[in-house]
């Protein structure tokens, strides 16, 4: 079974909403202001789709977070049961200074097809098309995984460009990278697009790796899934959340997800731009309406589309 195709342009509408959500927020300096402006409109249009949605990746755990909630049942109670994972703001920090990539994001399943991954960070390791399955591994050294990259892709490793978040956990690979005489890219926040970046040709970028937030890397998993990239992961967890993620269910704390580990079945994913992207272009305040450009994919009808709407204020 695959998700029903009309729930395409509604789930396009939900991000689009969200994003007009944060857009008066953009160069305010409040990131909280601008997440929930994201957050309500989101909710609101997700509650007026005919579905029986629960969202699997969202604000938070119930207790730290009020609206999208890991868990929280949204959509008319009628339809298909499809879970949700969301990011009504990724990037609160670009709105807030006013700087590219802030998107609304968004992927769905059916139901129990998403991994519900804990608001923790996780390691990640993503590379694009046409290469063998489960070629990196992050067990692997920096070093191997490149000169594996490399010969896959019949690049020299000097070629090679890897993105990555400037984080000082980051130093030790970014030594390893600089070792290699690698290309780097350093990114300051986003990183899903960081991941999605393995795919998109224009950016050159063959390689992501580095430790962000579990949520955003399901998020990219699904864009990948779609896409046909690859991504390894492994939640990342201090002694606190251990015991929260062995109550959640998640038995082998230590595993690594690969793509389909974390994606089962048929899957959509959606990225409404905020401030501009590099793959689709910012909202537009055209006076009396929003332009929003959105970056949509089917997995199950290899839909891979920009779509540009107009919403009245
Ligand atoms: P927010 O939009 O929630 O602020 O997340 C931005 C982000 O850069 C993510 O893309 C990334 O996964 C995570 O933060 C990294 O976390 P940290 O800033 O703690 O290193």
């Amino acid at each position: 079974m695959s998700i029903d195709k009309n729930y395409f342009e509604k789930f396009i509408r939900s991000t689009e909403k969200a994003a007009i959500g944060a857009y008066p927020f953009i160069g305010k300096g409040d990131k909280n202001a601008a997440d929930q402006g994201s957050v309500d409109m989101m909710r609101n249009e997700l509650n007026s789709i005919d579905m029986m949605g629960e969202v699997v990746i969202g604000e938070g755990e119930m207790d730290e977070a009020p609206m999208l909630y890991i868990g929280e049942k949204v959509g008319k109670k009628n339809g298909q049961q499809l879970d949700i994972a969301l990011d009504p703001l990724e990037g609160t920090n670009f709105v807030a200074k006013n700087l590219p990539n802030a998107f609304s994001m968004l992927a769905v399943s059916e139901k129990g097809n998403l991994f519900s991954a804990p608001d923790t960070y996780m390691e990640k390791i993503a590379i694009g098309k046409n290469l063998p399955k489960n070629l990196l591994d992050l067990d692997f050294s920096v070093e191997k995984n490149i000169k594996l990259l490399s010969e896959a892709k019949k690049k020299d490793i000097k070629e090679i460009t890897a993105c990555i978040l400037k984080r000082p956990r980051h130093d030790k690979i970014v030594k390893s990278l600089e070792k290699l005489n690698v290309k780097i890219k350093f990114i300051s926040d986003g990183d899903v697009s960081g991941a999605i970046s393995v795919v998109d040709p224009d950016t050159n970028i063959d390689i992501y790796l580095g430790i962000g937030g579990g949520p955003e890397g399901v998020l990219a998993a699904a864009a990948l899934s779609c896409l046909g990239g690859q991504i390894q992961t492994r939640l990342v967890l201090d002694n606190e959340q251990k015991k929260r993620v062995l109550k959640l269910g998640i038995k082998d704390i230590k595993k690594k997800y690969n793509i389909e580990d974390m994606i089962k079945g048929d899957v959509m994913f959606f990225a409404s731009a905020i401030t501009n992207g590099e793959i689709v272009d910012g909202i537009k305040d055209l006076g009396n309406k929003y332009e929003v450009s959105t970056f949509a994919l089917h997995k199950e009808l290899k839909i891979f589309k920009k779509v540009k709407n107009y919403h009245l204020k």
